[in-house]
């Protein structure tokens, strides 16, 4: 079982996610530890892209990875034992209806679900009712309109756009990063903190041309094509034109930017 998601549930779309977090790795998660002996709930793991990042940096506590699809879970299962990672315990279930006792979690890590979500509001609050007093959620979003490049192109700005609009029709939100803070606070949680992620991309960084403009933000967009063409969202032409000079900026002279933004915030 998944959700109609705009990015969908494809083995393309595993990949994408993989090369995503790898290439993000330290620029998210250096600072993604949590106290010794912490329970800790990873809501919307998906294929375990981040899994497999954050539990290793958490060897003394015990994540349970949660996610809506069985099919991302046997992927992450699979991901996990291949690591020889032990810490981690999958669970098929719902943000919004989850089955734990209220305050049972030390501590909530939430990474790219949000985006995706109509009511992240209320997702955040049912998160709330499972996390103890004193415990943190962390939440990691991306905002499309962070996205600048060089060469500039109307094209490419206008794919981006058609990925922005499409989400938006199915009730997500791919502007969500700099909401992260008013979001937070609407949801009461306590002591809340964003610190903005840039990535800075150049032809002097050769593995993150690959791994970030090309293979992460890029192959995002090419990946709504289809979508977005049928619902006339974007014509043909131009969208195929965003997308090859999307490719323009990792040449050379090329230049892409990007804002991740990771947000922290209590239940007191
Ligand atoms: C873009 S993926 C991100 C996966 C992972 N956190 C990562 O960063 O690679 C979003 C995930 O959220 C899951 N999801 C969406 N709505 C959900 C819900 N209501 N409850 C649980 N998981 C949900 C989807 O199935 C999908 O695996």
């Amino acid at each position: 079982m998944g959700i109609d998601y705009v990015h969908g549930y494809t083995e393309r779309e595993s990949i994408r996610l993989e090369d995503q977090a790898n290439c993000l790795s330290e620029l998210l998660h250096y600072d993604s530890v949590f106290p010794k002996n912490s329970i800790i709930l990873e809501a919307g793991c998906g294929v375990g892209a981040q899994t497999k990042i954050v539990a290793p940096k958490n060897p003394d506590s015990k994540f349970i990875s949660l996610d809506i699809s069985k099919d991302s879970l046997n992927k992450a299962k699979e991901v996990i034992q291949s690591l020889n990672i032990n810490n981690v315990e999958f669970q098929t279930g719902n943000i919004f209806d989850l089955k734990f006792p209220d305050e049972y979690f030390d501590h909530i890590f939430i990474c790219f679900v949000l985006e995706h979500l109509p009511t992240p509001i209320n997702a955040l609050k049912s998160l709330k009712r499972v996390l103890k007093k004193g415990g943190t959620i962390t939440l990691i979003e991306g905002d499309h309109g962070s996205a600048y490049f060089y060469p500039y192109s109307q094209y490419a700005q206008e794919a981006i756009n058609a990925q922005i609009t499409l989400q938006s029709n199915s009730g997500g939100n791919a502007l969500i990063g700099r909401q992260l803070y008013p979001l937070m606070i609407e949801s009461n949680y306590k002591n809340c903190k964003v610190s903005p992620r840039m990535v800075y991309v150049d032809s002097s960084k050769p593995n993150i041309v690959e791994g970030f403009t090309k293979n992460t933000f890029t192959a995002m967009v090419e990946g709504i094509r289809e979508k977005a063409i049928k619902s006339s969202i974007i014509d043909e032409i131009s969208f195929d034109k965003g997308i090859q000079d999307l490719y323009r900026t990792a040449q050379l002279d090329g230049v892409f930017c990007y804002t991740f933004f990771k947000g922290t915030g209590y239940n007191i």
